[in-house]
């Protein structure tokens, strides 16, 4: 089977060909390095000829409100323009848990996202993940004042890459379902606590204050803002596991 997969030298991109490589498939490996863009359109009908599903696992290169929504409109336009005209029969693409429930220029732009592939008619399975575990450190920074990190103790269920990976990859080869999958970490707890748990493991002094009226990335959240509500199928890799294989250079 040919697969596309578009921003596939990312950090779950990258991990995602190389599942689909081992399991014999043709995979193209996407990314404006390689000559696809899909902000300007660059060697997508190439790279979508003879796909019979394309996995969109771009991010954007600045997540200043703007250019985010920006850069999720444009590229989902011209991927999903490309995917028709290729006749392509399975789009899938990763978006995060409660981006309708909580509001922030990022989660706006994954909405967009969204819409846009909902209104396409070409078959999908969006998979919403919860928060990266790779993805901790720039939450940190994104909340520190100085030497203070303040966030709002509700709930948090991170994921590692190595969880979401292969979950995407399984996706890619199975039937469109239309709708949504959510999948989050093996691990709920409050958020103030993770982000503490993880700067002591990697030795950053900075203090974490529990503060409820904290925001994230700029929005307000409350108590189940950031978890799946309902069914979610969830990764293997907690907070610990995947601190002892980034030691262990996993
Ligand atoms: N961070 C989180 O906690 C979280 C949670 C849930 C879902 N997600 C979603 O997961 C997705 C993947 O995130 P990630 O962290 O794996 O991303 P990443 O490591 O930042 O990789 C982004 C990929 O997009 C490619 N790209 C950038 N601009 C492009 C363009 N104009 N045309 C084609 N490709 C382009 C990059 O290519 P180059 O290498 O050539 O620059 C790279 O391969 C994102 O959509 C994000 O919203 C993130």
């Amino acid at each position: 089977m040919k697969i596309v997969v578009i921003g596939g030298t990312g950090l779950i991109g990258s991990k995602t060909v190389a599942i689909l490589r081992e399991g014999g498939h043709e995979v193209v490996a996407a990314s404006p390095k390689s000559g696809v863009n899909t902000v300007t359109g660059e060697g997508l009908a190439e790279a979508m000829a003879g796909a019979q599903a394309v996995i969109d696992l771009t991010n954007s290169p600045s997540f200043e409100d703007k250019a985010v929504l920006e850069f999720f409109e444009t590229s989902g336009r011209n991927l999903l323009r490309a995917e028709a005209a290729a006749g392509v029969r399975h789009h899938v693409a990763l978006s995060i848990v409660a981006i309708d429930r909580t509001d922030n220029g990022y989660f706006r732009a994954k909405v967009a996202q969204e819409k846009l592939i909902t209104a396409s008619g070409i078959p999908y399975t969006i998979i919403r993940a919860t928060q990266f575990l790779e993805f901790l450190g720039g939450i940190a920074n994104s909340s520190a004042d100085a030497n203070i990190v303040r966030l709002p103790p509700v709930l948090f269920q991170p994921i590692a890459a190595d969880d979401i990976a292969p979950i995407v990859a399984e996706v890619a080869l199975a039937a469109p379902r239309n709708g949504i999958i959510e999948i989050a970490g093996p691990e709920r707890a409050p958020f103030n606590e993770i982000i503490a748990r993880y700067l002591k493991a990697v030795g950053d002094p900075r203090e974490v204050v529990s503060d409820p009226k904290a925001r994230y990335w700029g929005g307000r959240v409350e108590e189940h803002s950031l978890v799946p509500l309902g069914e979610a199928r969830l990764g293997r890799i907690d907070l610990d596991d995947w601190l002892r294989r980034s030691r262990a250079g996993a």
